[in-house]
Parts: structure tokens; sequence; C-alpha cells
């Protein structure tokens, strides 16, 4: 190849680039920020994007490819499922939904399981099943129940959900609020208990909250609000959409604390990053509120996503997942807790999460996510000037180490 044919080759691969992101800025809604690298394909922790640059993926679409990229086994039961049957709505049974219901249930230590998509729908059908269980077995008077929430929570972007955000941007303009939810301190169990009152239905938390930042909360918090829960007859309601299924070196954040909730809100890793799959999972105590009618969805629990998340419960039953998550994560913030000083101000989390601040003064988030891309690794930003790590649990020590290396370096060249 001359000299003139890799400009060629540049040129066009630019171009390629270049024009996926003009249509996408023509036809899409711009309802995100992406960072300027166009995904062609993937594998394991790697993205390769139009132009043939391969990336290590440090967010694992916010936690929806724990597994990696196209995981062969989850891959494969995608494939044998696609031969069989897809969907057939919750008009008939399917000989795949009972099967994973079960091992989901069995795996959260409950009764029951329902069976949603996004992981918005799994908080919007929890909060549903809390009020109704406010009603049905609580006896609160009917439109009175009130659910205490933290500041600074994220649990997704339906209009009930961002009524208890205290997020403006996600906010503005989309009134009006549904109301009925109290905000209290994130880690501040004491604020939690002066808000429930006699109508209090549920409390509905991360047990560490994902975009706020990877904010792990003091360690008697959540054995305290799981005491106070059980104490004044309110559901202790987790979502564990990003913090579950391996990621925190544990099947559950809660399980870092002893803690066992009410309710489950499950999502993201639990469809293998292959189709959208969450869910609700309690006691039938709980969960039997519902009665036919009174909520559904097309799509929940169709035979694909339900035999995907059963090939996900058994990966996850092996343990290997969160062994992983564990020891490559003490690995991962170990050598981020070195660049303190150096351009990071504080490093957070559990397992291969981790959310770094860095110094305001080398730049924004977003800023430092594109030099980062620039030397093959993504991240995303949050919060003005926060990264967050968290690559897919099949990630290596060493891939680790040569992705801490470029931010490093980054970091170094940003110095003002
Ligand atoms: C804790 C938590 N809950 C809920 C959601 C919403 O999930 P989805 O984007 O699938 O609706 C998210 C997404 O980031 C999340 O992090």
């Amino acid at each position: 190849m001359t000299i003139l044919d890799s400009v060629d080759n540049e040129a066009a691969s630019g171009a390629a680039t270049a024009s996926a992101i003009a249509l996408d800025d023509r036809h899409v809604a711009h309802n995100y920020s992406p960072l300027p690298v166009v995904a062609a394909s993937a594998e394991g922790a790697w993205i390769t994007d139009v132009a043939g640059r391969r990336y290590l993926d440090c967010l694992a679409a916010y936690s929806a490819v724990n597994f990696g990229h196209r995981n062969p086994e989850i891959v494969a039961t995608a494939h044998a499922q696609l031969d069989r049957l897809t969907l057939v709505s919750r008009a008939f049974h399917s000989d795949r939904l009972g099967p994973f219901a079960r091992a989901l249930a069995e795996m959260c230590g409950k009764d029951m399981v329902l069976p949603m998509n996004s992981g918005a729908e799994a908080v919007e059908s929890g909060i549903k099943v809390a009020r109704k269980w406010g009603t049905d077995v609580k006896h609160v008077p009917a439109g009175q129940s009130n659910i205490v929430v933290a500041r600074n929570n994220f649990h997704g972007r339906t209009t009930t959900i961002i009524s208890f955000s205290d997020d403006e941007t996600a906010r503005r303009g989309f009134g009006p609020y549904t109301p009925g939810f109290r905000a209290v301190p994130f880690g501040d169990a004491a604020a939690l208990a002066d808000a429930i009152d006699e109508n209090t239905v549920a409390v509905l938390i991360e047990p560490i909250q994902g975009e706020a930042g990877i904010v792990v909360p003091p360690d008697d918090f959540l054995p305290r609000v799981r005491e106070i829960c059980t104490q004044r007859n309110v559901l202790m309601i987790a979502d564990e959409i990003q913090s579950g299924l391996a990621r925190t070196g544990r099947t559950f954040a809660c399980d870092h604390w002893g803690v066992i909730p009410d309710v489950y809100l499950l999502g993201k890793a639990l469809g293998g990053g292959v189709v959208p799959l969450s869910a609700v999972v309690a006691d039938r105590d709980v969960l039997g509120v519902l009665h036919p009618g009174e909520h559904g969805s097309t799509f929940g629990g169709n035979p694909l996503a339900a035999a995907i998340g059963s090939t996900v419960v058994a990966m996850l039953q092996r343990g290997e997942f969160q062994a992983r998550s564990a020891e490559l994560g003490a690995h991962l913030h170990e050598r981020l807790r070195k660049l303190i000083g150096h351009g990071v101000l504080a490093v957070r989390g559990l397992g291969l999460w981790a959310g770094v601040d860095i110094d305001p003064a080398l730049g924004t988030g977003k800023q430092l996510s594109m030099g980062l891309a620039e030397r093959g690794v993504l991240v995303k930003d949050t919060h003005g000037s926060t990264l967050r790590f968290a690559p897919p649990l099949v990630v290596t020590a060493e891939e680790i180490d040569w992705a801490v290396d470029r931010f490093a370096d980054t970091l170094s060249q940003a110095r003002p």
C-alpha cells in the first residue's frame, strides 16, 4: 500500500463515520449526546467502529453488557430460540416463561416474577405494585399513598419517574408531574425514617447510586433501611437495574450488606445485552396483588427474552462473573486510586464499577471521554466531571491496565 492509498483509506473511514453521524443527526431525536464513535461490530469487551478502529468498551451499555458483547452462551440461546418461537404475547402461555420465572425467583429468594422490558418499565411496575399493595394489603386510603425516594436518584425517564427526579434537565418542560413521592438525602436513614408516615407504602432506592456517580452509601444505611421498612410495614424496593447481576462483585449490590429487599427491580444485563428484559421480583403476598387486566405488556416475558433470561440466570448461578468482578474490580480501583493527585480527585464504587471525579481544571467529563476515545477507550461522563468505568465483566487484568494507562496519558495531556 502506498502512502497515498493509506491517506485515501483514512479519508474513506473518516467519511463513513461522518456520514453515519450526519444521518443520525438528521433522523434520530436529539435526546442523547453520544461520543463520535460509530460502532459496527463487537466481541467480548471490544467494539469495532465503521472505520475499523477498535475500542475497549468501559461502559458496557450502562451495565447491560455485563457478560460481554455477543457472549457465546447467550447468542447460542438466542439463535436456538429464534428458530423455535419468539412472541405470543401474554394472551397464551409459552414453554419458556415459567422456567425463566422460576429460576429468577429462586435466585432472588422470592416467589414470583413480573416480566417487563425496559428498566423504566420495571420501576413503573414496582411503583404500581407498591401502590396496589398499599391499597389492598396495608389499607391506605385510595389515592393517598406515598413512596419515599432518595435525592439524586436515577430510575429512568417516564413521566412518573422524572416526577421524583431532581435532575432539572430530565424534568424541565415535562410537567405536570405525578404526585406521591418524598425525597430524602441518600445515605441518611434518620431522614428516611422521618419521611415515613402511615400512608407510606414503599421506600424505593438504588443500593448504590449509579448515574449520580457510583455513590456507595455508609455501611449502616441499607441495613437500617431494611429495619425501618420492616418496623413500619413499608415495602423496601431495591432498584438493582444497574447495580445488580454481578456488576459489583456480588449477584446484587444489596448482598454486600446482607440486606434482602421486599422487591427487586432488575433489567439491563438480564437481557444478556441482546434483548430488553426487565423484571419485578417479589413474594406472593406482594406480587399477588395484581389481577388480570391490571397491568401488562405485549412483549413482557416473550419466549425469546425468557430463554435468554434463563441462560443469564444459569450463568449467574455459577458465580464466575461475580468472582471476576470482585477480583478485577479490586485491581481497577487500586490502579485508579494511584491517579488521585494526578488529575483524579476521588474514586468510588464496588467491583468493576468505578466513578472517578476528575479535577474540573483539566476539562469536562465529556472532553476527557473524547480524549480517551481517541486513545481507544470508551467511557461516559456523568454529572460534569465524573467518569464512569464499567467494562464488561469478561475484561482481563491486562486490558484494565491498558485502559488505565491510556486514562493516565489523557489526564497528563489535559494538564492546564
Ligand atoms: C438504576 C436504574 N434504574 C432504571 C434505569 C432505567 O433503565 P432503562 O434505560 O432500561 O429504562 C436505569 C438506567 O440507567 C438505572 O440505572
